[in-house]
């Protein structure tokens, strides 16, 4: 047992798409995000600050004692996921890996197309992790860099949105049977995403995926909180308006939450 919350971190809100899905299946474990809106979008910035603002996230989830860390953003794990879970003694999980697994059991085709930021795309992490357990699978990746500018101003329900969405999807339409949302900020585009990939089309979320293997940690290194440990108190911090932040995670998680603004 172990009572201590869990960490989670993103360029924004999008790592949202995960605690959502971690609380869903894990209700009784606490949870401690934290969203760099101030400095979103981190897709289209170089590897080396994507790698410094993602360290600087996980030391100050390091100062609230937390017992795990989740990487809630593919392009923060696509950079440095390997180098923060060799330098610290607690488990820290990235979204990509739990994703490219799911893509591989979903698609019948051997089609599978990957969505993500400029950095994840240009990483190709995905298409690597897809074809070391399954070489014959086709990759093609798009990257969307329209999307999270959409989704960090609560546009995304917008007609601008299905704009945006439409276009950017249409040279992957009718290429795949199988789309892996390889962004943490997509699931909330998702409806859209949907309609204008068609109704064959599996979507794969990279977050919910992580969700399941955050719990089959929990019991490999019997660090589960205690269901007598009391009533949970999660805990949500912003870079940037604390104010903004609520309005996209109130309707994202359907609860009112308590935001802080920090400086980092
Ligand atoms: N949500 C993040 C991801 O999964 C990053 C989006 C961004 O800041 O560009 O990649």
């Amino acid at each position: 047992m172990d009572n201590r919350p869990i960490g989670f971190l993103d360029s924004g809100v999008g790592g949202l798409t995960v605690v959502r899905e971690f609380m869903r299946q894990l209700p009784h474990e606490e949870v401690i995000f934290i969203g760099d809106s101030a400095r979103a979008p981190y897709g289209p910035r170089p590897a080396e600050q994507i790698r410094e603002y993602t360290w600087e996230l996980v030391n100050f989830l390091l100062t609230k004692d937390v017992k795990m860390i989740v990487l809630a953003c593919n392009t923060a794990t696509a950079v440095v996921w390997e180098e923060i879970k060799e330098k610290l003694d607690i488990p820290v999980l990235g979204v990509v890996l739990p994703g490219a697994s799911a893509a591989i059991k979903a698609t019948k085709t051997g089609k599978i197309g990957i969505l993500g930021t400029p950095m994840t795309i240009q990483s190709d992490i995905y298409r690597q992790k897809i074809q070391s357990l399954s070489p014959e699978t086709e990759v093609t990746g798009l990257a969307c860099p329209k999307f999270v500018p959409l989704v960090e101003s609560n546009s995304s329900q917008s007609s601008l949105a299905k704009k945006v969405v439409y276009e950017t999807l249409e040279p992957m339409v009718g290429q795949v049977d199988t789309l892996v949302l390889g962004c943490t900020h997509y699931p909330i585009l998702s409806p859209i995403i949907q309609n204008a990939m068609g109704p064959h089309v599996r979507l794969i979320d990279s977050g919910a995926e992580t969700a399941r293997d955050i719990s089959v940690l929990l019991n490999y290194f019997q660090i589960n909180r205690s269901r007598q440990a009391g009533e949970v108190h999660h805990q949500f911090y912003t870079t940037a308006s604390p104010a903004a932040f609520k309005e996209i995670a109130d309707s994202w998680l359907e609860q009112a939450i308590e935001v802080e603004h920090v400086d980092l």
